[in-house]
């Protein structure tokens, strides 16, 4: 039984996940900052049951991250694949600040959720992961924080902490290579949600579905790589 915890369920990438892996028959962790405010994730809950668990996880809050750890280790919960997705634009979640305008708060935010939560979350349930054999941490970075393909300015502070966010994984990859738990970074393309906006080219469902096969597909050979949606690499 494949058990998958995802953080920022509520919507965009997250909730099209715990949608997709639920209905393959997987049972899914889904966690999210305000668990009673989530219709779409109750009603998935009334379509799969027990195979789905709602969970509150605000990743900034060490208080959130320590309670929802104690509650599944309590109930000795192994975990094969923990998915980083909650992720913010900006500051006030909502836009880019522009260049002119910066100010210290946006990037400490986005930098807390984008990059710092990721390994704390990470660190924290890794003995859950542990428990799994081979497991596999995925962290849904962005093409936005590769240095080498940056030709645009602006988004100082998201594309800054994505390209941390890339550090951060090859490190962990490095760390956690001997246990053999797989660790990846996974750009899923411009995808229309509420970040992506609805310019975006890719929908939903379809790249959800071609990164759910790429995690299929990885083995502790693929730790420490930046991938698309489409398991190609990226350069960093
Ligand atoms: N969409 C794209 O084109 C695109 C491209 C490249 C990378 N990405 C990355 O993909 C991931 C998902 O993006 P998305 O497009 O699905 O964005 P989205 O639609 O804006 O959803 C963001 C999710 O993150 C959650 N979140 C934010 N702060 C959180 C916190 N402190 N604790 C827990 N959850 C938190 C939100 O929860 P609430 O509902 O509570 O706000 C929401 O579930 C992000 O890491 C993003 O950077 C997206």
């Amino acid at each position: 039984m494949t058990r998958i915890l995802i953080t920022g369920a509520s919507r965009g990438l997250g909730l099209e996940f715990t949608k997709q892996y639920l209905e393959r028959g997987d049972n899914v962790i889904a966690t999210c900052r305000q668990p009673d405010k989530t219709e779409e994730l109750e009603r998935l809950q009334k379509e799969f049951g027990e195979c789905l668990e709602i969970e509150q996880l605000d990743v900034t809050s060490e208080k959130s991250r320590v309670n929802l750890y104690q509650k599944l280790s309590d109930k000795s919960i192994k975990i094969n694949l923990l998915i980083n997705n909650a992720g913010i634009i900006s500051g006030d979640e909502k836009e880019s600040v522009a260049f002119g305008e910066l100010y210290k708060e946006d990037f400490s935010k986005v930098f807390l959720v984008n990059t710092v939560s990721p390994i704390l979350i990470s660190e924290r349930f890794l003995p859950l992961l542990k428990e799994a054999n081979e497991s596999v941490i995925v962290n849904i970075s962005s093409m936005s924080g590769s240095i080498s393909n940056r030709t645009r300015s602006g988004g100082y502070a998201y594309s800054s902490s994505k390209s941390a966010l890339n550090m951060m994984t090859k490190t962990l990859s490095n760390e956690l290579k001997e246990r053999k738990i797989t660790v990846v970074a996974i750009h899923p393309g411009w995808v229309k949600t509420d970040m992506g906006g609805e310019n975006a080219p890719l929908e939903l469902d379809s790249s959800i579905t071609s990164i759910i096969s790429v995690i299929d597909s990885l083995s502790i050979a693929d730790t420490g790589k930046f991938l698309d949606w489409q398991g190609n690499e990226v350069n960093w």
